[in-house]
């Protein structure tokens, strides 16, 4: 039988198992989900095991555990080495879902005809390392396994990857393999396969600005006693000109130019500015002077504020002059931008434009690297031809803003080129209400990877 046929045969259970997994709310963020997290390990090992892993085991860490697993068919074959992530976004708010995030279901969309599977994490990103356990079993049970294949999936990237580094490091030998095959990201669209090749990175902050030392009567005081919220925002504001340019003092010092022709061949992309605005419903898109919305996303910097709060929320009105005022703020980079560094410049930077009439805190939650992966390593050639023989077309390369900081450490220590192999959409809503992955998408995925490993094969020459 050929790997397709097993595929079409076993297309139900592909479908509920993930469905299944999709159940287990395994929220890293929220200590709430605790038994959750691990039950998802748990459910991740079990199905490398029944896919035919010879190894299948879970690996403590100080946070939550990276399940491991793998198949070595011939040490002389390429060795694949697959990473992806259990752990899932907070589904919150909750009240915006149309189903709940942790009960999913199938429901057809203008985008995804065929139906698509609603559920946090659906796309982000069970739904995409779950492809590459049905395609190894797929490529076992069909007795067509072309490569060696590891498996390294963590429960942390959505919390920053804290104890991914020291595994990693500790375990070079056990993770040595000829590709990192990564499905967490994006294609254009189910006509436009593209594969990624930039990722941005992050510093993500928390700042605290504090005046009084206590909540003040508004009329008492207010206009003569700073108000942290009002200070806040202004700071905030000010850390953006009017082009929409960061002004943190040496924040694009080490930000890489691309040539004319390396911004042109980004801007062939496919897209459409109207239907952007039209799927996201604004008038008019926003960002820095002189770039594109494709640029703006995948080559540029930025700031933005992802929380803020302070002062009275609650039922009515309250005049207060509230003592402190509390902001989220991140910011993705780009090469050559150290995320450790700008972190120390925010902090500065934050400090110094403070009035003196408040008082202000600041910390550095946690970071990751950018990086750009190589569009013509043989890994990246073998994806190309997976996907020219899945969609009919060939895939372009495309810088996307997102950030998987363990990219750019495993450039770093495994020494070989990540595969940005991502099949969701950008419509998907990952971190989002109504989270969806198309399950044309899944199948098409599963399919393309088992592609992928023959042509690795092949073009490896091993
Ligand atoms: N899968 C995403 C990253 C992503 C999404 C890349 C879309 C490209 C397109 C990943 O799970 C994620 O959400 N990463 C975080 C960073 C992390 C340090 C919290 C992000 O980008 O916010
Ligand atoms: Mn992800
Ligand atoms: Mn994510």
């Amino acid at each position: 039988m050929s790997v397709a046929d097993f595929i079409a045969n076993n297309k139900d259970r592909f479908l509920n198992e993930l469905l299944d997994l999709l159940r287990i709310p395994s929220v890293s963020a929220d200590p709430k989900f605790k038994k959750d997290v691990f039950a998802a390990a748990q459910f991740v090992k079990e199905s490398l095991e029944k896919a035919g892993a010879d190894v299948a085991e879970i690996c403590e860490t100080a946070g939550y555990p990276i399940v491991y697993g793998e198949k070595i068919i011939d040490p002389a074959l390429p060795t694949v080495l697959v990473y992806g992530h259990y752990d899932v976004q907070p589904a919150d708010p909750y009240e915006l879902w149309d189903s709940p995030p942790f009960e999913p279901v199938i429901k057809n969309t203008a985008i995804h005809p065929e139906g698509a599977i609603f559920a946090r994490g659906s796309a982000d990103d069970k739904g995409q390392f779950y492809m590459h356990v049905k395609a190894f079993e797929a490529m076992m049970a069909t007795g067509d396994m072309p490569c060696n294949v590891k498996f390294m999936i963590e429960g942390e990237e959505e919390v920053g990857s804290d104890n991914l580094d020291k595994f990693v490091l500790e375990n070079k030998e056990k993770l040595n393999a000829d590709v990192i095959l990564i499905s967490d990201t994006h294609m254009i669209s189910m006509k436009d396969p593209s594969i990624t090749v930039g990722l941005r990175g992050m510093s993500y902050m928390e700042v605290e600005v504090s005046g009084s030392n206590r909540d003040l009567h508004s009329g008492t005081y207010g206009g003569a006693v700073a108000n942290p919220i009002n200070v806040l925002c202004k700071m905030i504001a000010s850390m953006k000109d009017e082009n929409e340019h960061i002004t943190i003092p040496g924040f694009y010092e080490k930000v890489q130019e691309l040539t004319e022709a390396q911004r042109n061949r980004l801007n062939e992309a496919p897209f459409d500015p109207d239907e952007y605005k039209e799927k996201l419903a604004i008038d008019d898109v926003h960002g820095e002077k002189g770039y594109t919305t494709i640029e703006r996303v995948g080559i540029r910097p930025t700031l933005d504020v992802n929380g803020i709060w302070g002062g009275y929320i609650g039922e009515g009105a309250k005049t207060v002059l509230p003592s402190k005022a509390f902001a989220k703020i991140s910011m993705r980079l780009v090469p050559d931008q150290d995320w450790h560094e700008i972190a120390t410049l925010f902090e500065n930077h934050f400090k110094s434009i403070a009035p003196k009439s408040v008082k202000v805190k600041v910390k550095t939650h946690h970071g990751g690297a950018p990086a750009v992966v190589s569009d013509s390593s043989v890994g990246y050639q073998a994806a190309e031809a997976a996907m020219e023989e899945t969609f009919g077309k060939r895939p372009i390369p495309t810088r996307e803003g997102g950030s998987i900081p363990i990219v750019a450490l495993f450039q770093k220590e495994l020494g070989s080129d990540p595969i940005l192999f991502g099949f969701g959409l950008d419509t998907d809503a990952l971190h989002s209400p109504n989270e969806h992955y198309g399950v044309k998408n899944y199948f098409i995925g599963i399919e393309t990877i088992a592609a992928f490993f023959r042509h690795f094969r092949k073009l490896s020459g091993k």
